[in-house]
C-alpha cells in the first residue's frame, strides 16, 4: 500500500490544526497508509519509505520553522538521489505572509528532486473552518493521487 508521510512543526498550535485536518482528509482514502510525524521526530527511514510527502510549517522570520529545516538538514545528503520525483505539497500557517517559507521549501525540494503536485496551502491569520476544509482537501488529493498511482 502506498504510504503518505505528513511532516510538520507547530509552536502555538495553528499548523498542528492544519496538519490534523490534512491527516483527516488523507485517512478518508482507504488505499493509502498515512503517517504523521513532527519534524524533529521524522527520521531518514520515514522519508525513504514514503511514496508521497506533505510538509507543514509556520512561517518564522520569513522562513520555514527551524524544526522543518532540521529535518532537511538531517536527511538531504543521506537521501540524495533516493527520493527523486517524490510527489509533495506544502501547507503553511502564517501571521500575514507565508510566501518566504514556501519559496525556501520549494527550493530545497528541487534539490531533492521532488515533484510538486498541488498548490501550496497558505493560511494567514486565524484559521477558519474553510481553511480546515481546504487542508482536508489537500490531504485527500495527495492520498487519492497515490492510491490511483497518478503521480
Ligand atoms: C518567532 C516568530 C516569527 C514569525 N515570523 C513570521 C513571518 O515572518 N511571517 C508571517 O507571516 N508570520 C510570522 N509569524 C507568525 C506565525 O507564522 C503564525 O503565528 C503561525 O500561525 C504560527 O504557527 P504555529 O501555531 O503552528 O506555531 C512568526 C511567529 C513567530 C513566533
Amino acid at each position: 500500500m502506498p504510504r503518505l508521510l505528513i511532516v510538520y512543526h507547530t509552536q502555538s498550535g495553528n499548523t498542528g490544526r492544519l496538519a490534523e485536518a490534512v491527516r483527516c482528509g488523507a485517512q478518508a482514502e482507504t488505499g493509502v497508509e498515512t503517517i504523521m510525524k513532527r519534524a524533529f521526530d521524522t527520521t531518514l527511514d520515514d522519508l525513504l519509505e514514503c511514496n508521497g510527502l506533505l510538509l507543514g510549517t509556520p512561517e518564522n522570520f520569513g522562513f520555514m520553522s527551524g524544526a522543518l529545516k532540521d529535518f532537511f538538514d538531517r536527511t538531504y545528503y543521506p537521501a540524495e538521489g533516493k527520493t527523486l520525483a517524490l510527489p509533495y505539497a506544502i501547507f503553511i500557517s502564517a501571521g500575514n505572509d507565508g510566501s518566504g517559507a514556501v519559496r525556501q521549501i520549494e527550493r530545497i525540494a528541487t534539490g531533492y528532486g521532488w515533484k510538486r503536485v498541488a498548490e501550496p496551502l497558505i493560511v494567514r491569520k486565524e484559521i477558519t473552518e474553510e481553511n480546515l476544509t481546504h487542508a482536508e482537501e489537500l490531504g485527500a488529493a495527495l492520498a487519492a493521487g497515490l492510491a490511483l498511482g497518478i503521480y
